[in-house]
């Protein structure tokens, strides 16, 4: 199979470029500032046609993850990179399948679960579940992430591709072991002693193990039926502070200082990042993967910790 990741030099695409390249499959990736890899990789600038629309022409699939970072304080010219920068190279990776005369038969493109509102009373499913925006007192920077998420999927529904199977990945924080990931985040605030309670502790963490979004993304690939909006997440999201409890456990840590909301909003403020990524109660499940036979590896949270843990450790 040949699999196209535009974006695939980051986080998640060196996990999955990885994963695909080690089972035997012909991975190219498209990125701004070639490097050296194991495997293909080819330059693009995420806006304007190029030669690399060769190489989504008789692709088998492609995989679209390019977006300005996240980790960043929502300032005005950081707005415009994050929101940009996923509208335009969907836009132009649309424009590639569309223009190819062998189109790839499925293009799984990133998204988000942050869609979704900010609730505690129930899980938002990919079926019943409630877009957020109507919650009352939004922050702004909350109301900004629902507005990229909502105009990043609808550059790829406008896509005119009626060749190729479109899946929205709707996906919550991807816990892998590898130095960089958000994983590493947490467990850095863990081994600091500050993996406590922050705000009140009742938002919902949503997460999925790296091991689970790679066996997702190849069911997705092998399930013609499915397309549209799905949820990428772990079957048990938990409140942030059992969430945290289970991660200091898995790492063998006493304690956890708890975190106020205000001096959460310096530390990220020093951090150059956003609250918004521990304070948003996201309570997000799979319905639609589940239904349609997908299996969890790691569908509660403590046995993934420890495995992401173990990993850590073995990495040294
Ligand atoms: N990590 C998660 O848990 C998670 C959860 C939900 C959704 N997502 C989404 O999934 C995608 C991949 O996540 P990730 O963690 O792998 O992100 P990442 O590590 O930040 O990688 C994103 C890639 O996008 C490319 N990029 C950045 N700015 C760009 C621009 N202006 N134009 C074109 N390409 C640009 C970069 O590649 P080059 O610099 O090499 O060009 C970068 O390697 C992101 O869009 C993210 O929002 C991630």
């Amino acid at each position: 199979m040949k699999l196209v990741i535009p974006g695939g030099s980051g986080q998640i695409g060196t996990a999955v470029s990885r994963h695909f390249h080690n089972a035997g499959h012909q991975v190219v990736v498209l990125t701004r500032n070639p490097r050296p890899v194991p495997w293909r990789v080819v330059a693009w600038d995420g806006i304007t046609r190029g030669d690399w629309f060769l190489e989504i022409d008789g692709a088998d699939a492609v995989l679209n993850l390019a977006g300005h970072t996240v980790n960043c304080r929502y300032h005005p010219a950081n707005r415009r990179r994050i929101l940009e920068s996923r509208v335009e190279s969907t836009r132009i990776v649309g424009e590639a399948i569309a223009a190819a005369r062998n189109p790839p038969p499925v293009w799984l493109q990133a998204a988000t679960a942050t869609l979704y509102a900010h609730r505690y009373d129930a899980p938002n499913d990919d079926v019943t579940g409630i877009p957020g925006g109507q919650e009352p007192d939004l922050p702004d920077t909350w109301r900004f992430s629902l507005d990229v998420a909502r105009a990043w999927e609808q550059a790829c529904l406008d896509a005119r591709t009626p060749h190729t199977r479109k899946v929205l990945l709707r996906s919550a924080m991807v816990m892998t072991p590898d130095v960089g990931g958000v994983f590493a985040t947490l467990l850095r605030l863990v081994r600091f002693g500050l993996g406590g309670q922050v705000g009140d502790g009742r938002q919902f963490v949503s997460w999925i193990h790296e091991a689970d979004f790679l066996a997702a993304l190849e069911f997705l690939m092998s399930h013609p039926e499915l397309s549209g909006p799905i949820n990428l997440a772990a079957p048990g999201p938990l409140p942030y502070t059992d969430f945290m409890g289970a991660l200091r456990r898995a790492w063998g840590m006493p304690i956890g200082l708890p975190a106020t909301r205000w001096m959460l909003e310096i530390g990220t403020f020093l951090l150059r990042t956003e609250s918004e990524l521990v304070l948003k109660s996201r309570r997000v499940v799979p319905r639609r993967l589940t239904d349609a036979g997908f299996q969890f590896q790691f569908p509660d949270w403590s046995a993934a910790a420890t495995d992401l843990c173990q990993s850590v450790r073995r990495r040294g």
